[in-house]
C-alpha cells in the first residue's frame, strides 16, 4: 500500500490515493473511483455522500488490493466481474471477452432485420458472455435463441447471464465449434468472432494481451481464419429471409468479407455497419435481397 493511501482518512483521499497509483491507466480517477464502490458495496450517489466519511483501514486494505490488481493491467471488468453491455449487467470471468460498447451497432444491425413481433430464430456464434444474443432478446420479445462457444467456461457464463437477466426462456446455449452442435435455420446469424491478426499481440495493451482469453482474439495471419471457417457453412443455416451479421476489425478486413460474403452467399445483399464515430465496424449480409419476414 502507497503512503498516501495508508494516511488517507477520508474515502475521498483514499480514491485520490488509489488514483495516483494508477497513472498508467487512461482514467486512472474513474478507475479508482469504481473500484471504491466495489469496495464499500455503494453506488454513485452514496460514494459522493460518503466522501467526507473516515476511511476504516481494513477498507484501505482491500481497496489497495485491488488497485494494485489494475496498476498491474487487469481489467475492471474482471476485477469486479461485472460490464454493462446494452444498459444491462454482464457477469464477467476471465473465460469470456470483456463486452465492448462498440458492439453494440452490431445488435442494432441485426434488431432492425427482423419484424419485432415475429417469432425470430437467432443465433450467436461465439457467444463469450452472451451479450450479443441477451442484447437482441431484450429487445425482440418473441424471439428465441441459441448461443454457441467453443470454450465451456464460456458457455456457462452466457448461460448464467440469460438467467440473471430472466431470458432463460427463450435462450439455449450449446459447447460447439462454431455449426458443428447447431442444427436448423435461422432468422439472424450474430457473430463477433475473433479478427485479430496473430502478429499484432506485441502491440496489444496489456490489460487485453495478458487478460482477454487468445480463444477470443487471435485468428490467424490476417485475423480472418475464423470467418472463412464460418462462411463456409453459414448460408445453409440462414433461412431464406434471414441474415448474417458480424463484427471484424478495419476496412482492409471489411473489403475481404465483402468477397468472402458474395463468393459464399452470391446474390446476397451486404451493407456496411458503422458505430456513432461513423467507424467500420461490420458487415449484415442478408441472403434474399428485398425479403424480411
Ligand atoms: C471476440 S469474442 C466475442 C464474444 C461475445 N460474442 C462478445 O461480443 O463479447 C469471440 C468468441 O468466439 C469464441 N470462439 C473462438 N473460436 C471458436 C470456435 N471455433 N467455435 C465457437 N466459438 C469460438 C471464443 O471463445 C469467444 O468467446
Amino acid at each position: 500500500m502507497s503512503a498516501n493511501l495508508q494516511n488517507a482518512t477520508t474515502i475521498e483521499a483514499m480514491i485520490r490515493a488509489g488514483a495516483d497509483m494508477l497513472s498508467a491507466s487512461q482514467s486512472p480517477r474513474l478507475d479508482a473511483r469504481v473500484l471504491a464502490k466495489f469496495t464499500l458495496g455503494c453506488d454513485d450517489a452514496a460514494l459522493i455522500a460518503r466522501a467526507r466519511d473516515a476511511a476504516d483501514s481494513a477498507a484501505k486494505e482491500r481497496f489497495g488490493n485491488l488497485i494494485l490488481r489494475r496498476a498491474s493491467g487487469e481489467p475492471i471488468a474482471y476485477i469486479t466481474g461485472e460490464k454493462e453491455f446494452w444498459g444491462m449487467p454482464f457477469r464477467v470471468t476471465r473465460d469470456v471477452l470483456i463486452p465492448r460498447g462498440d458492439s453494440e451497432c452490431l445488435v442494432e444491425a441485426a434488431r432492425d432485420h427482423v419484424d419485432a413481433r415475429a417469432p425470430a430464430r437467432i443465433l450467436d456464434l461465439g457467444t463469450g458472455s452472451g451479450c450479443l444474443l441477451c442484447a437482441l432478446l431484450s429487445e425482440l420479445p418473441q424471439a428465441s435463441g441459441l448461443g454457441v462457444d467453443v470454450s465451456p467456461g464460456a458457455v456457462a457464463v452466457a448461460r448464467e447471464n440469460a438467467a440473471t437477466l430472466g431470458l432463460s426462456a427463450r435462450a439455449d446455449f450449446v459447447v460447439s465449434n462454431w455449426f458443428e452442435n447447431v442444427n436448423g435455420e435461422f432468422d439472424i446469424i450474430i457473430a463477433n468472432a475473433p479478427y485479430i491478426p496473430d502478429g499484432d499481440r506485441p502491440g496489444l495493451i496489456v490489460d487485453v494481451s495478458d487478460y482477454e482469453p487468445s480463444l477470443a482474439l487471435f485468428a490467424g495471419g490476417d485475423g480472418l481464419d475464423a470467418y472463412r471457417r464460418i462462411f463456409e457453412a453459414v448460408s445453409g443455416y440462414l433461412a431464406q429471409s434471414g441474415a448474417f451479421v458480424l463484427e471484424y476489425g478495419d476496412p482492409v478486413q471489411g473489403r475481404e468479407l465483402r468477397a468472402m460474403a458474395a463468393a459464399n452467399i452470391p446474390g446476397a445483399e451486404l451493407s456496411v455497419i458503422r458505430d456513432l464515430a461513423a467507424r467500420e465496424r461490420g458487415l449484415a449480409v442478408r441472403k434474399q435481397p428485398g425479403k424480411r419476414d
